[in-house]
């Protein structure tokens, strides 16, 4: 029975593992490694502009990265603090990130092992001069069986598997405290970093996301782009008591998807960034493998849902390392009516009603 404010990381993993008699141990030591980066992470997002990752020799930052947005220097120094702590440790194929067009090969003068690690190294970047709670997204995958047999490089198609596939996930939030949340697909534990000890302490056992809700995010002054599921949510949602939905709700809008997430962990909530008609280009604001991926399996293992709108999100086939997505996440029933809507016949493809132009009562 897991001790809340006694077990370390160390431990919950290590009683985790007891699961898998046969287990080597490598997944834990690479989530403890994983666990590093996010506490070096958290030190320099705590020092803000005090800190070194102001644009400098060495650490620009302005630089655009495959996604075509600005790099800020905390994203690129976050991105070098995951590679450092964990290019070494033997327990990885080659690692994918948010801020690296192709995969990261481990040099070849360290040992490769049978994982690949995908992470988002600084979500809601944009939010960090604002001193509003960023954080990390990872995602572990087993590399696939020949890259494991050759030690190959690891190519773009090798990380394009679906979120099923997901061996851990989880995310490290940067905000008034730092917390681990994870999952090694038994739960979802929430750890609070004691800087005293500088461990994460198990806080939060088998979360849970609660199902009543009557709060949601989304970017609304994206609306006029909404399709019509979208906005007939919303719209319901707006209505209020005297709507369909015969309650009040509240909107919230961080703008750091990690920290949206973590509010629906712990007291519900539904959060869309769904495909929109904004940019015909982009399918989604978000990214599949390292944003929508990890998220997706912490949601559905605390017992709540994650989709693109339309089907499950771990069901998806991944196409490109990059590749956007609609998401939507959070308690469980509101997600599944997002999907209805979405699979009901929208309002120009309806079946003509009694006396449309063309329908057997038209005089
Ligand atoms: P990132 O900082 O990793 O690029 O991701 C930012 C994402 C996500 O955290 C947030 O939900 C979304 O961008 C905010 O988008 P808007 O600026 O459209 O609100
Ligand atoms: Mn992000
Ligand atoms: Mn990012």
């Amino acid at each position: 029975m897991p001790i809340t404010g006694r077990w370390t990381l160390t431990r919950y993993l290590i009683e985790q593992r007891k699961r898998f008699p046969q287990a080597s141990g490598e997944l834990n030591a690479l989530l403890l490694d994983v666990s590093l980066a996010c506490k070096s992470i958290a030190r320099i997002v705590a020092m803000g502009a005090l800190g070194d990752a102001m644009p400098g020799p060495g650490l620009q930052g302005g630089a655009t990265n495959v996604q075509g947005e600005v790099q800020k220097p905390l994203d690129v120094m976050s991105n070098e603090l995951f590679i450092r702590m964990n290019e070494w440790n033997g327990h990885l194929a080659g690692m994918a990130s948010e801020e690296m067009d192709a995969p990261k090969q481990i040099p070849t003068d360290y040992q490769r092992g049978k994982y690949l690690l995908v992470f988002d190294p600084l979500d809601g970047s944009s939010n960090i001069d604002v001193n509003v709670s960023v954080g990390s997204i990872f995602s572990v995958l087993r590399a696939p069986q020949d890259v494991i047999d050759s030690g190959r490089d690891v190519t773009e198609a090798d990380f394009l598997q679906p979120g099923t596939a997901q061996v851990a996930a989880g995310y490290a939030l940067y905000g008034p405290t730092t917390m681990l949340v994870l999952t090694v697909g038994d739960g979802v534990a929430g750890f609070t970093l004691n800087p005293n000890l500088g461990e994460f302490v198990l806080t939060h056992d088998k979360i849970r996301v609660p199902e009543q809700t009557h709060e949601f995010a989304i970017n609304t002054s994206n609306s006029r782009f909404w399709e019509p599921p979208v906005k007939r949510y919303v719209d319901e949602c707006l209505a209020g008591k005297p709507g369909p939905r015969g309650k009040d709700f509240n909107m919230r809008w961080i703008a750091s998807m990690v920290a949206e997430a973590h509010r629906i962990l712990m007291r519900g909530g539904v959060f869309l960034y769904p495909r929109d008609t904004k940019d015909p280009s982009k399918p989604g604001r978000l990214r599949l493998l390292y944003e929508a991926n990890p998220i997706g399996m912490v949601m559905e293992q605390a017992g709540g849902r994650c989709s693109t709108g339309r089907q499950p999100m771990l069901a998806v086939q991944p196409t490109s390392l990059h590749q956007r997505i609609g998401l939507v996440f959070g308690s469980a029933a509101e997600v599944e009516r997002i999907e209805r809507y979405h699979h009901e016949p929208q309002p120009d493809e309806a079946p003509p009603p009694l006396f449309a132009p063309r329908s057997l009562f038209r005089d």
